[in-house]
């Protein structure tokens, strides 16, 4: 089996634009929750007022603003999601130092890079225009806009990379199974690098509502903002929804080293499984998460004990941390795992960033990847109480420095769709 290896990283998110910023904020504890209620009238009289949103400003400053990473012809044409997309594809192939112009090398370059939602601004903006104004009101950029699968096509046409070229969009699984189809399609044969991830944009009043509906988001939290994501804390109630994306270069490994790449970690491992149960409710007893970490183990040839991280999915909702930590627990306190709950390192990150649903996968993996490079746990933020059963490390409020050669990154998504990344550091 040919093995994968991260070369590049690249991320906008609610702690920042670029990695860099993003990294240094999620290390010193900061946070990119923020009240939603300045977005307009649309969304006060939403029972969930706050959001992870990307900061506005330059970038010099890690911030965003479209014009600083696309000029003004290709903002038109784009999504949101697709510009996020494109920007940290950018930074990824930099971080890479992959600018490839051989017809061969761009053969063997592919995209896959999924959403969860895509472009929901557009899709209401057009229907509530053509529902007034008929035909003449549709936009003859409508489709590019709204299909899903343009982020990756985006990338490809900028940088003409000819290999494979896929969208997941698989709810918030997306992320983990664009890296994890990607590495495999690079450990097949298809392709030698691949720039993978997911992106999402859908702050949006319709989104909130109906997320709102389903009974999954932070409510209690509105003069809060930045108390709102609390994963694993016995207050948590709920997800609070989030934007950006997570882009990285997945290379093969004699590919990189021929060419005296970075290697930030190998992936060695993919798991994935169904929960077959419900359509947004885990399964209580986590067995969707546990099958999708113990392939994943597998896969890599490694012993639940070798895990030092687990980068969890964890939403602050009720049920959802409560199976994953069930899961979690029964797969690292197995018979030949760790004798001591509290002796597992496991942590939410969007505590910190909140759920980027169709991104979440994608730019965690990218924290747990740095987790191994840099070897410290990122903190789960809000982190103040825990109940009986909740007993592991989840490195509460600050950071901790500990080395990390193994780690497994988890996404479950509606539908009851689970995947897990294992990441090693390359050796
Ligand atoms: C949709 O309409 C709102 C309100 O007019 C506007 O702020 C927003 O930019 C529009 N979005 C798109 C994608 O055209
Ligand atoms: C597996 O996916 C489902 C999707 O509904 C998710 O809700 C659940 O949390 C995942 N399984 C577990 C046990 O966490
Ligand atoms: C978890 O981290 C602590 C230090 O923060 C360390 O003492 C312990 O060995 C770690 N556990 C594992 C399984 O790596
Ligand atoms: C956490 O628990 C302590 C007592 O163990 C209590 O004093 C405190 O109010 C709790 N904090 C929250 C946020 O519930």
């Amino acid at each position: 089996m040919r093995r994968v290896v991260i070369t590049g990283l690249g991320a906008i998110t609610p702690l920042g634009a670029g990695v860099k910023t993003t990294w240094r904020r999620l290390l010193e504890s900061g946070d990119g929750i923020v009240s939603t209620t300045k977005l307009g009238t649309d969304f006060t009289s939403l029972p969930s007022q706050v959001a992870g949103l990307v900061p506005l400003g330059s970038r010099s400053d890690g911030r965003w603003q479209a014009k600083d990473w696309l000029p003004a012809s290709e903002e038109r044409q784009m999504a949101l999601f697709a510009q996020y997309a494109i920007a940290s594809a950018h930074e990824a192939l930099e971080d890479a130092g992959w600018h490839p112009t051989a017809q061969a090398d761009l053969e063997a370059t592919g995209v896959t890079i999924g959403s969860g939602i895509g472009n929901l601004d557009e899709a209401y903006n057009t229907s509530v225009a053509f529902s007034h104004g008929g035909y003449r009101k549709v936009s003859p950029l409508f489709v590019p806009r709204l299909l899903i699968n343009l982020a990756a096509g985006h990338v490809s046409i900028r940088y003409g990379f000819k290999g494979p070229n896929h969208a997941a969009t698989t709810a918030c699984t997306t992320g983990v199974h664009a890296i994890g189809d990607a590495s495999r399609l690079i450990a097949f044969g298809d392709a030698d690098v691949m720039v993978a991830g997911g992106a999402e944009s859908c702050i949006h009043p319709l989104a909130i509502a109906g997320f709102a509906r389903a009974r999954s988001l932070a409510t209690a939290w509105n003069d809060k903002p930045s108390a709102s994501s609390r994963p694993f804390d016995t207050n948590r109630a709920g997800f609070v929804i989030g934007e950006g994306a997570g882009i990285m270069v997945l290379e093969e490994l004699e590919h990189a080293k021929a060419r005296k790449a970075n290697i930030y970690a190998e992936i060695r491992g993919y798991g994935l499984s169904s929960d077959a149960y419900h359509m947004t409710a885990p399964r209580e007893d986590g067995e969707g998460a546990f099958l999708a970490m113990r392939h994943a183990l597998r896969h890599a040839q490694a012993k639940p004990a070798d895990v030092d991280y687990i980068n969890a999915h964890a939403t602050s909702t009720v049920l959802g941390d409560a199976a994953e930590n069930r899961a979690i627990k029964r797969l690292l306190l197995g018979p030949d795992g760790k004798s001591s709950a509290s002796q597992i390192n496991v942590s939410s990150t969007k505590g910190a960033i909140g759920h980027l649903l169709g991104a979440a996968g994608a730019v965690e993996a990218l924290f747990t990847t740095l987790a191994i490079h840099r070897n410290v746990l990122p903190p789960t933020l809000n982190l103040e109480n825990t109940s009986e059963d909740f007993d592991c490390n989840y490195v509460p409020k600050t950071a901790q420095q500990h080395a990390v050669d193994l780690a497994i990154s988890n996404s479950f998504g509606f539908g009851g769709t689970n995947a897990s990344l294992c990441l090693g550091a390359y050796r």
